[in-house]
């Protein structure tokens, strides 16, 4: 299954590792998170390790649960964190998170070209319909799925027009008769659709590395097709192996029927790994990170993410399909709703191991807690059953779990032929192989 292929590997720069307690640790060094040299330290280990990308998610809004106990000193625009970053990595991929909710086509057409500019063909969207924040963009509510993804198409649409309609080839820069740029090929777009209408052209001309590889997050029927039809890689929740292999195959299949290779298409999941030298420290890294999550806290996100209610039930009674709620009701996310609604189905599960539920406690994303040893075969499994094409790092507990990934894991994977050794490329075009 893994003949021929290698790992995808981007690193979050959301500073995961100091989730929960973890910031409260003596040694986390979390004063120096208000300043953009501490994430340009760790662009450049993840360079040093030859990552395929720095990635960051992003939202508009700011949720009270970020203010108060959580380490948190904001979330600045990613776009210009990498602009930053930029300057000073050299060869590493940079995927910014940006919503098609709540933005203007242009404008983000015109941030992207340029961050893909200053990084010499390095950025990559990750085009989000966001989850909350309608109120800071006017007094109506938050759209409906199917009206944020129908304006998602449209969108990235607009966008991909703009970026053609100024070509690099019409910069021609022909001395001896004055013909700068060959105005013929820089064209309006000349769009009216039902969300959008944008003359065009875009301010500034394509860069000679090619277009700007797209990243989808959003697993529904809707967001799957979405994906499916326009993305390079997809950023997923994958809790689970079986989770993984069917969002894989179904990705691949619906790239099919849209007309395209579906090896074009990367799957690749957060994976937060709580890594540390015995099993034992990791384990106690993964407790501390998750300590202030009291069973009230986890009943109150279990309610948001799927509208159930069972604070008044006792830890062992079993959960069951028939106490689901009604699977139209509206969701924050129907790809975390899902997520949950399938494990319950499955396993009929106790109140416990409900709350326990990485979809509760966190993002739904996949958790591994060990040693090198325990983190690497996790990985290896899921790369071998079809379940993944990579994954993007979401360091867990501590600095040093980051530093024993880049220092000790990584390089296991290289020793396994499973990831480079070397760049061959610099651009992300090109480190993800896209033809
Ligand atoms: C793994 C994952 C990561 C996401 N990251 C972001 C993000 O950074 N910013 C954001 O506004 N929305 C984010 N979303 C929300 C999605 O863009 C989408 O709005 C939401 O999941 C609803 O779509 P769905 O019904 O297909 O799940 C994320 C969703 C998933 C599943």
């Amino acid at each position: 299954m893994t003949a021929n292929r290698t790992l995808c590997i981007g690193l979050s720069l959301n500073a995961t590792w100091t989730k929960g307690e973890g910031w409260r640790q003596p040694d986390s060094e979390v004063e120096k998170m208000g300043s953009i040299d501490y994430y340009i330290n760790w662009a450049k280990m993840a360079e040093k390790s030859k990552l395929d990308f720095l990635f960051r998610a992003d939202y508009l809004y700011v949720s009270p649960q970020m203010i108060g106990d959580t380490a948190s000193y904001g979330s600045p625009d990613p776009t210009m964190m990498f602009a930053a970053i930029a300057r000073e990595t050299e060869r590493i991929g940079l995927v910014t998170t940006i919503s098609t909710t709540f933005n203007p086509p242009y404008v983000v057409a015109r941030q992207l070209q340029s961050l893909h500019w200053l990084s010499n063909g390095r950025a990559g969207w990750n085009i989000v319909t966001s989850i909350e924040g309608a109120e800071n963009f006017g007094d109506s509510p938050m759209p409906s799925p199917q009206e944020r993804y129908a304006k998602a198409v449209e969108f990235t649409d607009v966008v991909r027009k703009l970026w053609d309609s100024f070509p690099q080839e019409a910069i021609v820069i022909d001395r001896k008769s004055g013909m700068f740029s060959d105005k013929d090929k820089v064209t309006a777009i000349n769009h009216s659709s039902e969300f959008f209408s944008v003359k065009g052209p875009l301010t500034l001309p394509s860069h000679k590395s090619g277009t700007i590889p797209l990243f989808q997050a959003g697993a529904s029927d809707i967001g799957r097709n979405f994906a499916s039809s326009v993305a390079n890689a997809i950023f997923a929740a994958m809790p689970d192996v079986e989770s993984g292999v069917e969002l894989r195959n179904d990705l691949r299949s619906r790239a099919a029927e849209h007309g395209r290779d579906p090896n074009a298409i990367r799957v690749l999941p957060g994976l937060y790994f709580f890594l540390a030298d015995t099993h034992e420290e990791a384990l106690e890294l993964h407790k501390t990170a998750h300590a202030n999550l009291s069973i009230e806290r986890r009943h109150a996100s279990l309610k948001s993410v799927l509208g159930l209610d069972i604070s008044d039930l006792p830890l062992d009674q079993r959960v069951t399909a028939e106490m689901l709620p009604n699977p139209n009701q509206a969701v924050r996310s129907r790809t975390h709703a899902e997520l949950l609604r399938r494990y319950i189905t499955k396993y009929q599960p106790t109140v416990e191991e409900v709350l326990a539920r990485p979809e509760v406690v966190g993002s739904a994303h996949w958790v591994s807690v060990g040693t090198v040893e325990t983190v690497l075969n996790d990985i290896i499994e899921r790369f071998e059953a079809g379940a993944i094409d990579g994954f993007i790092a979401l360091p867990g507990g501590s600095e040093k779990s980051m530093e024993i990934f880049f220092e000790q894991l990584v390089p296991e994977l290289v020793e396994r032929g499973l990831f480079r050794s070397e760049y061959t490329g610099s651009t992300l075009r090109e480190h993800l192989e896209i033809t």
